[in-house]
Formats: structure tokens, sequence, C-alpha cells
């Protein structure tokens, strides 16, 4: 796993490119298993840190991500760390008989949204993540966690920054390896975020959080700055913006990776990506799902960067 405490004195940046799962789960056409291992391999050939490979969950609940254990089967050997997203115990179990080393289970801040995603409340799925994670000792599986609904709820509102870092130190007592800060609907602001990730920093470290921004109001790069001007290296994004969360209502795509990459090396941090090959990896995703809107940088890193 990243290990950041050398991150922050070399100023890595760590991408982790959430397409695969995050972007395909909400898409009208559900690509093959095949289609999803070719946009998985042009990923791991730019360089990516990570890439969240599919999720196993209940096929009636997103249709999309069926066939996950097949990807897993084929999965290109690479410098990346693979990941599944996992909404209970049994998806813990599936993750774990298809090698996978990383699994990320999900709380929101909301009972609400927490019931529409994965059918339990907030204290259900407190008491769920720490089961699955004493059965994660020693098995080689590392669970982290996504804290969803960060920065807003589309059923409840906004989210206090309090309820966050309560529940944050909860997590982290309970064993998480490392929670995922995430703004699934895109309602945060670079202040917003840069305070709250400012006071998580000072209170538990920043290697122990990632961010994950959507790019619903078009802050999610403003929001990226914010987080990383409060010592966040670990960021998700999205190959050509795809994403949505098919239980969140206004959830729109994840931001750029392209977009993210970017700018992290034009203010001179290292993401070690090959742009070349990740703007063919966007040309990719959008030629696969025929709706992703591709970075806004693109057109200049073509010319500019990647001709
Ligand atoms: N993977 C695959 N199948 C699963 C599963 C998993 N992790 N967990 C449960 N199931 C199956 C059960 O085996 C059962 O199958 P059956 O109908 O063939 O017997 C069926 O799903 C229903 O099981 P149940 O425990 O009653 O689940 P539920 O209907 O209450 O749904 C979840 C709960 C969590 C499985 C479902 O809501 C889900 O998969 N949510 C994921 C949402 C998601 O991916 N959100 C992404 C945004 S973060
Ligand atoms: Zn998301």
């Amino acid at each position: 796993m990243v290990q950041l405490g050398e991150a922050m004195m070399t100023n890595r940046v760590f991408i982790n490119d959430v397409g695969p799962r995050d972007g395909l789960q909400n898409q009208a056409q559900i690509l093959t298993p095949q289609q999803r291992l070719q946009l998985i391999h042009s990923l791991t050939k730019a360089g990516l840190d990570g890439v969240e490979v599919g999720a196993f969950v209940s096929p009636k609940a997103v249709p999309a991500m069926a066939g996950t254990d097949i990807i897993c089967q084929h999965l290109p050997t690479a410098q990346c760390h693979y990941s599944t997203l996992i909404p209970n115990m049994k998806g813990f179990e599936l993750a774990r008989q298809n090698k996978i080393s990383l699994a990320s289970l999900v709380i929101a801040t909301s009972n609400t949204m927490n019931k529409k995603n994965i059918r339990m409340d907030n204290s259900q799925t407190l008491t769920m993540i720490k089961e699955v994670i004493a059965a994660s000792n020693n098995t080689g599986v590392e669970v982290q966690v996504y804290l969803a609904t960060a920065w807003e709820c589309p059923f409840e509102g906004p989210t206090l920054p309090g309820q966050v870092i309560d529940m944050a130190a909860s997590l982290l007592e309970s064993g998480a390896s490392r929670l995922v800060i995430a703004d699934t609907i895109g309602a945060g602001n670079p202040q917003a975020v840069n305070s709250l990730m400012s006071t998580l920093v000072e209170q538990f470290g920043a290697n122990t959080f990632a961010c994950h921004f959507h790019d619903t109001r078009a802050m999610g790069l403003a929001n990226v700055y914010a987080a990383l001007e409060a010592g966040i290296r670990q960021f998700d994004a999205s190959i050509a913006g795809l994403g949505g969360c098919p239980f969140a209502p206004g959830a729109s795509g994840n931001v750029a990776t392209e977009d993210v990459a970017m700018m992290c090396e034009q203010m001179g941090f290292e993401t070690k990506i090959d742009m070349k090959a990740l703007l063919d990896a966007s040309d990719l995703a959008i030629e696969l799902t025929k709706t992703a809107r591709g970075g806004n940088a693109k057109t200049w890193l073509r010319k500019h960067i990647a001709a």
C-alpha cells in the first residue's frame, strides 16, 4: 500500500481511477466484462496508482457490476492497487475469493442514504463494517471505508462537519486502514473542503485520508486543490469524467482523471502518469460508453503535451 509519509516528502500525489466502477455503474449502456477489462488495461498502461475495477454487490441492485469476478480473474499484471467496492460481508468474501487485496466498504452520513444504497441504517452499517474489518484480519485483504455524502446528502441536506469527524474517529478505531472522504453528489465547495479536511488531517494525520469528488457543480478540481492545501495526497478521479451514483439523485460524473493529473503535475506534484496513455484511456472510455464527456483539459493536453 501507498507509503504516504514518503509521499509527503516527495510531493507525490496518488491517483486512483474509479471509472470502471463509479463511472460504469451509472451508465445506461452496460459494458461486457471484456470491454471493462479493456478500459482497466488502458488505465494500468497509463501508470495509475490504483484502479477500482468493479463491485461485489447484488447484480439486481447494480446490473452493470455483474461479472466483477470475471474481471478479477483477468486483471493485467501491473504496479497498480486494484480495489473493489463491497457493501457487506458477502461482498468481502467475494473480494477475498477473487484475490483482491483492497476492498472498499461504504457508509453514508445519513440514514436515508445508507438505506437507499445498502438497505441498512447508520448503526447497522457501522456494526457490519466492524464485523467485516474483524473478519479481514490475517486474510491479506485490506479494508478501507468510503465516508459518503460527507458534505451533503441528497435526501437529508447539508452534513455537519462534526458528524464526519465523529464517524471518522469511530471508523478508525474499528481498524479501517484508510478513509475516503466522498462528496457523492458534488455539493462541496473549496472552502468547506479545506475546512473539513484540515480538521481531519490535524486530528488523524494526512496519510489516513483520500478524497473523492464529483464535478456536478464544476467545483471538482477546485475541491481537489482545497484538499491538497489541507495536506491530502491521495485522490479518486474518473477517466473522462465518468461517474455518478444510481442511488443518489443529482450525482454526476467524478472529477476527470486527466484534469486532476494535469493540475497536480503543473503545480509541481508528481503523479507518475503517462499523459499520452491517459488520453488514450480517456478516448477509449468515450468510445465504449458514448456518454463520457472527457476532461476539460483534454484538447489542450493533446496539443501541448501528448501530441
Ligand atoms: N454480492 C452479490 N450478491 C449479494 C451481495 C453481494 N455483496 N449481498 C447480497 N447479495 C444477494 C443475496 O445473496 C440475495 O440473493 P438471492 O436473491 O439470489 O437470494 C440478494 O442479494 C438479496 O440479499 P439481501 O441480503 O436481502 O440484500 P438486499 O436486497 O437487502 O440488498 C445489498 C442489500 C447491499 C446487497 C444491495 O443493496 C447492494 O448490492 N447495494 C450496492 C449498492 C451500490 O453498489 N452502490 C454504489 C454506490 S456507493
Ligand atoms: Zn462517487
